[in-house]
């Protein structure tokens, strides 16, 4: 691992779910090459912001709250789309931002994640069988065999999408649409729908008059443009590699090499070998990087994959993203979260209760249910706490809109009701009354985690 660098020097490794099936491989290279001459989708020194935000994660001073898509798509790509799924991070960020005290790193799986790694090459349905669909940027989901051929030109339209993603989430964040208040007043509408209504009305209202105090005296968004606006982040799997090459390129200022598709990219359970083509790239690039952490990673093993990826233990460039099921992770993270402690690693430790807790219901849809992914990470939050460490985030897949895949939540979705608005591409995800449900009650558990710790210092 001690071999020089460079952004192709992965293509000597073992490289897993990385298509190697394109009919015309010089089309993949002349699509590769238009990538490498479009313009950056982010630039170097935001990247440093955000591995500099994390680092306030890595040493409990805030929180990370990742989420989006399990895959985006061409067919559902929508202004309202993007909208909603921003907005509902915000409304989550304002929850646990008043709960835990501290500030929210807003990162969104969104803008580039287009690839999907898959447990089968290959799909059959009534003795057909197809390659897998392996997301937008790489085939089309419908089973006919045209669609299933790995496709070139999708990596451009990926990239025009992220682009155009980008842009209008730039404008959100800036604009004014992530005004505090407004959002805090979208809360209320929810609050005031849901039939769990009740419990989160105590906080909700505690929020309502901090707002109503920081108005009297005089602060306001008018006042304050920080109250206006929100600082956001992309992120995605660092997964189709020759499309995350192309796009990283040598900032000017530092002359490290920065992967400009997102802020952050993951390596995700499926891709972390130590010598393989993921683990290669990543340690390269500058960017913070994010890694899942499943329930078959041993403590050692981990820590060689630390030692790799972040050798000058840098606060915020690594973030461990564990995702165990609700059922295993009592049992594995409180090694692993020791053992990175003991050997004195800068960490962020994130949660994704999703990936654990993915099970077929009996009509045959993949789902997860609410209360397992509730489980998982209030089970985070507490192994965290027993062993001294900061639980610094979740990661989530996500959807602002009124889809039904998740089953449970107060507005309880049931195994029959998956059929009406079962939407996604790929992984199920909680739909926006579910994901502000989590924040309510994660907020909860972080609260009264809150009361054994010690007041902070008032100055
Ligand atoms: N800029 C601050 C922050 O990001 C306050 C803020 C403004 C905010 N709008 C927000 C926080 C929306 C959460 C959600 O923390
Ligand atoms: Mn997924």
């Amino acid at each position: 691992m001690t071999e020089r660098w460079t952004p192709t020097s992965w293509r000597a490794r073992p490289a897993k779910h990385i298509p190697r099936d394109y009919p015309d491989p010089a089309a993949l290279t002349a699509a590769e090459d238009e990538l490498r001459r479009m313009p950056p989708l982010v630039f170097a020194g935001e990247a440093r912001r955000l591995t500099s935000l994390l680092g306030d994660v890595a040493d409990g001073k805030a929180f990370l709250l990742q989420g989006g898509d399990c895959a985006e798509s061409f067919k559902e790509f929508r202004a309202d789309n993007i909208r909603d799924t921003f907005r509902l991070l915000l409304q989550m960020a304002v929850v646990l931002t008043f709960a835990g005290g501290k500030p929210v790193v807003k990162l969104g799986r969104i803008a580039g994640q287009f690839a999907k790694p898959r447990s089968e090459p290959t799909e059959t349905i009534d003795g057909v069988t197809l390659p897998s669909y392996r997301g937008d940027i790489i085939n089309g989901s419908e089973f006919t065999p045209g669609e299933r051929i790995p496709d070139p030109q999708r990596l451009l339209k990926a990239y025009t999408q992220s682009a155009a993603t980008l842009n209008l989430l730039r404008a959100f964040a800036g604009g004014g649409y992530a005004d505090l208040y407004n959002v805090h007043k979208w809360t209320l509408g929810f609050v005031a729908d849901s039939p769990n209504g009740t419990r989160y009305k105590e906080l909700s209202q505690q929020i309502s008059r901090t707002l109503d105090f920081m108005g009297a005296i005089g602060v306001t968004p008018e006042s304050q443009p920080a109250l206006r606006q929100v600082e956001f982040f992309t992120s995605h799997e660092a997964l189709l590699l020759g499309v995350e090459e192309a796009m990283t390129r040598v900032d000017s200022t530092s002359g490290d090499w920065y992967d400009t598709s997102a802020h952050m990219v993951w390596i995700g359970e499926r891709t972390r070998q130590l010598d393989g083509a993921h683990i290669e790239f990543c340690r390269g690039v500058k960017n913070p990087i994010g890694m899942k952490v499943g329930a078959t990673l041993e403590p050692d093993d981990l820590l060689r994959l630390i030692d790799v990826l972040n050798p000058a233990n840098t606060p915020g460039r690594l973030t461990l993203i564990g995702r165990f099921g609700h059922d295993k992770i009592g049992q594995k993270l409180p090694s692993l979260m020791r053992a990175v402690k003991r050997a004195g690693r800068s960490v962020v430790w994130s949660t994704d209760p999703m990936h654990g807790n993915t099970l077929k219901a009996g009509n045959g849809y993949k789902t997860r249910p609410f209360d397992r992914i509730l489980s998982e990470v209030r089970t985070f939050i507490e192994v965290a706490s027993a062993e001294g460490v900061h639980p610094g985030g979740v990661h989530l897949e996500m959807t602002g809109q009124d889809v039904t895949e998740c089953t449970g939540g107060a507005r309880a979705v049931t195994e029959g009701d998956l059929a009406d608005r079962y939407h996604t591409h790929c992984d199920p995800r909680l739909n926006a009354d579910q994901a502000l449900e989590l924040a309510f009650l994660v907020a909860e558990k972080l609260r009264s985690q809150r009361e054994v710790e010690p007041v902070a210092a008032a100055v």
